[in-house]
């Protein structure tokens, strides 16, 4: 695991931004897994960008999104697929039909998710995972005490990560109880995962996750065992870290041919 500490959400997006155009550009047919919620938005506007600017190329690209609450289709305002095509997939060339969001809808959760882990599988496994991280230490939307070992699954909310996301739906009680989400295990299958975070909010979730124990009590510490992650962060959301120096100084003393080879600079 690598911290990556950075001034500013901007200097964040800009570099994850960065490493998935270069991946996509060295790998046309990438198999690409996707957050929802506020983080990632800056990086998907950046692509869109790019992707106005004839730098980037999604027609071959596959995704495969974190999660979907239970109960919402993909015509629901409120549902990940509505908020993917919104924010991003609407901007783009990819192919619709190579987008994967689980089905809300689902009458059968245990098919639905294992159908999911399948797509997976046939498409050749994640090439790379984008994620977010909840306020509690959830990834996708493994709550505290979700299994290490987890795969695909229905999973209830906790009422912090309702609250957190009822800005969506104008109140609490419109907030879903339930979702289908990816499981840890699913997550840490990619072949490299890169989590983002902003803001002092988050700060003591980063500070578990990175510093503290291997524990189903905050699921992102899993991460400690990917052999490819990098977590980059803005300085607000490193403040609880207690190596900040080294980890600042680890990335900014890397060569230059390291920096290419890890895609964070274009050849
Ligand atoms: C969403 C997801 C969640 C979010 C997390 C942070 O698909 O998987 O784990 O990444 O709840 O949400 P924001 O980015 O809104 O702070």
């Amino acid at each position: 695991m690598e911290v990556i500490i950075l001034p500013t959400e901007h200097d964040v997006s800009e570099l994850v931004a960065t490493r998935l155009q270069n991946l996509i550009a060295k790998k046309p047919d990438s198999v690409i897994g996707l957050p929802t919620g506020a983080t990632p938005l800056q990086v998907y506007k950046k692509l869109i960008q790019s992707f106005k600017e004839n730098k980037i190329d999604f027609q071959k690209i596959t995704t495969f999104n974190l999660d979907e609450y239970l109960g919402l289709g993909p015509k629901d305002p409120n549902s990940y697929f509505s908020f993917m095509k919104e924010v991003f997939f609407d901007h783009i060339n990819i192919n619709i039909h190579n987008t994967h969001v689980l089905d809300g809808l689902t009458v059968d959760v245990a098919k639905e998710c294992d159908q999911y882990e399948n797509s997976i599988h046939h498409a050749g496994g994640i090439d790379l995972q984008l994620l977010g991280i909840g306020h509690d230490g959830h990834i996708a939307f493994n709550e505290p005490g979700s299994a290490l070992r987890s795969r695909t699954r229905i999973k209830a909310l906790t009422k912090e990560t309702r609250q957190a996301n009822s800005k969506y739906f104008g109140s609490l009680d419109h907030v879903p109880t339930h979702v289908l989400t990816m499981g840890v295990e699913t997550i840490l299958e990619a072949k490299e995962c890169l989590l983002m975070a902003f803001g002092e909010h988050k700060s003591r979730a980063i500070a578990k996750m990175v510093e503290g124990a291997i524990s189903s009590s905050c699921p992102a510490s899993a991460l400690q065992f990917h052999p490819n992650t990098k977590i980059i962060i803005d300085e607000q959301a490193a403040s609880k870290l207690s190596r900040v120096n080294y980890y600042k100084s680890v990335f900014e003393n890397k060569p230059e041919w390291q920096l290419k080879a890890e895609g964070f600079l274009s050849n």
